[in-house]
């Protein structure tokens, strides 16, 4: 079922098997978005996308999508249109954390998690940046981390990833302000998905609902970059005013 009007918005979110995704997904669903949930293996969410459609009567449709598969973002907007038409918000949620020390061994593995992380996320956003520049109109959040703020020996080349997005967010938000296209920066702290699960280290950890209700909260009052939960941007401040020549020597 889609909702009434002659207009209605439509969400597309790109790494919709996340858990992070998911929880966007019922918030924005509530709030009365239909939705295109692209991810790998999209038949596997085909219970989601029916729980979404019951809990919300709003539109939701499946979408195949790798991130990886670079040359295919070119059609990104025209498959999200072929599949459900015309979208008006993409949420770039997909994401690769590697293990620290296999990616110290074999260089394939950093490469993966640069790339998902920074490469395959600005790809995909150049690409619907134009669709909805040449429109003159839509939006796009991306997800990046904390762990964007400050390189870390446990996990640089994902900080590092997600730094570059969360550079090429604020690049693309000075870009498209004037034609009313607004990028919403996320950086979550520690959240409760199969990412973190297991980790070593972890510490005030948010369930993905409460990270999910902040960005749709950020998204409607057009907020430019949001910690989640907002004590992360407190602590930040005080980690990146820490001097590097102590930082250094931190085990972090
Ligand atoms: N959890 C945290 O503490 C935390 C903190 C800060 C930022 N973040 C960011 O939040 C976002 C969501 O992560 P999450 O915590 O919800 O973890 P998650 O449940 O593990 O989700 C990560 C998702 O990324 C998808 N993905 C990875 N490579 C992909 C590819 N090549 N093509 C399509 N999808 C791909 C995965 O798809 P499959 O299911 O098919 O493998 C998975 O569903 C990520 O960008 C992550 O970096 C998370």
């Amino acid at each position: 079922m889609t909702s009434d009007g002659p207009t209605p918005r439509r969400a597309v979110i790109l790494g919709a098997r996340s858990a992070i995704a998911q929880a966007v997904a019922l918030r924005l669903a509530q709030q009365g978005w239909d939705l295109v949930l692209a991810a790998r293996n999209n038949a596997t969410l085909e219970p989601v996308a029916a729980d979404l459609g019951l809990r919300t009567e709003q539109g939701v449709q499946l979408l195949e999508f790798d991130a990886l598969d670079l040359d295919a973002h070119a059609e990104l907007a025209d498959r999200i249109r072929a599949c459900a038409g015309e979208f008006h918000l993409a949420v770039c949620v997909f994401g690769h954390m590697g293990e620290a020390e296999a990616e110290r061994l074999d260089t394939n593995q950093m490469v993966r998690t640069l790339t998902t992380n920074f490469t395959a996320a600005a790809v995909c956003l150049a690409h619907l940046a134009n669709d909805f520049e040449a429109r003159g109109e839509g939006g796009i959040i991306g997800i990046g981390s904390v762990a964007g703020d400050r390189g870390r020996q446990s996990n640089y080349p994902y900080g590092a990833a997600k730094a570059g997005l969360a550079t090429f967010l604020q690049g693309l938000r000075n870009r498209l302000a004037p034609a009313g296209i607004h990028v919403l920066t996320v950086k979550p702290g520690f959240v409760d998905t199969p990412m973190t699960r297991g980790k070593q280290g972890m510490f005030l950890v948010a369930p993905p609902e409460r990270v999910a209700r902040d960005i749709v909260t950020a998204w409607e009052k057009s907020r430019d970059v949001l910690y989640t939960p907002w004590f992360w941007r407190w602590l930040l401040l005080v980690i990146r005013l820490v001097p590097e020549r102590l930082f250094k020597r931190l085990k972090l």
